[in-house]
């Protein structure tokens, strides 16, 4: 059963449409990132889940309830974008307010706002007020209040905001540590490098509408474009390969193979072999995220795609030790 399933979701704000009919589901233990620029409706939809907005239609279930069903929220964390806790509080005074809140007794309670905020990175301030606190620190304060409860699922609408590099590394950590004891994660990000690192899947909204949906790895995939090295001072036969019905282009001190359809990149690489050329480096090519999400939204993609892609590899397949005494 899936964790969160929803179909033809819609949500009106008057004129204004919110969500157009979304589907997606998200299955248990796993990072879910859901992408889009603002007001895509990104947190109408966590808001909806979570029973905090009203007046939509089509399905939304979740942990096999509809959602807004109150006894669920027990099992549910929630991180809202723009939270403002209570300043008066301390970090720990809030997280033993909700704990109280939450129905957690007295000593475990209290052994876990302990452990929360360490986690967090913040038990050496926890009996500050908040509002002594800077904006990646109550950003903090806010994850482990999500987390208070050690929830089935944690809603996390922009749970970066405002942290800086080595907290978010910290947090990215926290996460994954979730996600290995099966916590199921829903996250809402402009970061998309970050989301990059750490989601299993991402679906990208764009004005209330889903245009795109899968797993980081396939959504990131270049089909079919290679990128070859070979061994210093040897150069590449472009005519050759061209001559082999293969598009080929120099790009810095390397090649970029692009296979059409029906061809592999084994026969180039005979070819380079036949040649006595040493290769060097051979990448299956991957665009970023931000390349993807750029792409869905681009008006002006003709000019985008003549901008070089910032490429990030994956598979670096070293085919041989190297040789330097066969140059050519
Ligand atoms: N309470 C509301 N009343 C009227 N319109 C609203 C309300 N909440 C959201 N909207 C509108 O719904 C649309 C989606 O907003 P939403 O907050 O879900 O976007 P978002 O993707 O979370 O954006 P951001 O990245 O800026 O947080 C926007 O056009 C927004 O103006
Ligand atoms: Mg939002």
């Amino acid at each position: 059963m899936p964790v969160l399933e929803i179909v033809d979701l819609q949500k009106r704000y008057g004129r204004i449409e919110a969500l157009g009919g979304v589907t997606l589901t998200v299955k248990e233990g796993e990072i879910f990132g859901l992408l889009g620029q603002n007001g895509a409706g990104k947190t109408t939809l966590i808001k909806i889940m979570l029973g905090i907005t009203r007046g939509w239609s089509g399905k939304a279930f979740l942990l096999g309830e509809p959602a807004g069903t109150a006894h669920v929220r027990a099992r549910v964390g929630y991180l809202p974008e723009d939270h403002s806790f209570p300043d008066y509080h301390t970090g720990y005074s809030l997280l033993d307010f909700y704990g109280q809140l939450l129905g957690l007794a007295g000593a475990d309670r209290k052994k876990r706002i302990t452990k929360m905020l360490e986690q967090v990175g913040i038990a050496d301030r926890m009996h500050y007020k908040i509002r002594t606190y800077s904006k990646g620190m109550k950003q903090r304060v806010g994850i482990a209040q999500a987390l208070m409860h050690a929830p089935d699922v944690i809603f996390l609408d922009e749970p970066t905001d405002g942290v800086d590099p080595v907290g978010r590394r910290d947090i990215r950590e926290l996460l994954i540590e979730l996600k290995k004891h099966g916590t199921t994660i829903f996250l809402n990000s402009h970061l998309l490098g970050e989301v990059e690192l750490i989601c299993d899947r991402v679906a990208i909204l764009r004005k209330g509408k889903m245009i795109r949906e899968g797993d980081v790895n396939t959504l990131t995939k270049q089909k079919g474009r290679f990128l070859i090295g070979l061994a210093p001072g040897q150069v590449f036969p472009i005519p050759e390969i061209r001559n082999l019905g293969y598009e080929v282009a120099p790009l810095g001190d390397r090649w970029e193979v692009q296979l059409l359809e029906g061809q592999s990149i084994d026969p180039v690489i005979d070819f380079l072999r036949s040649r006595t050329l040493n290769l060097r480096h051979l990448v299956e090519k991957r665009q970023t995220l931000e390349d993807l999400f750029l792409e869905t939204h681009d008006d002006r993609s003709d000019k985008r795609d003549k901008r070089p892609k910032r490429e990030t590899s994956d598979k670096i397949t070293v085919l041989e030790p190297a040789d330097e005494g066969h140059k050519s």
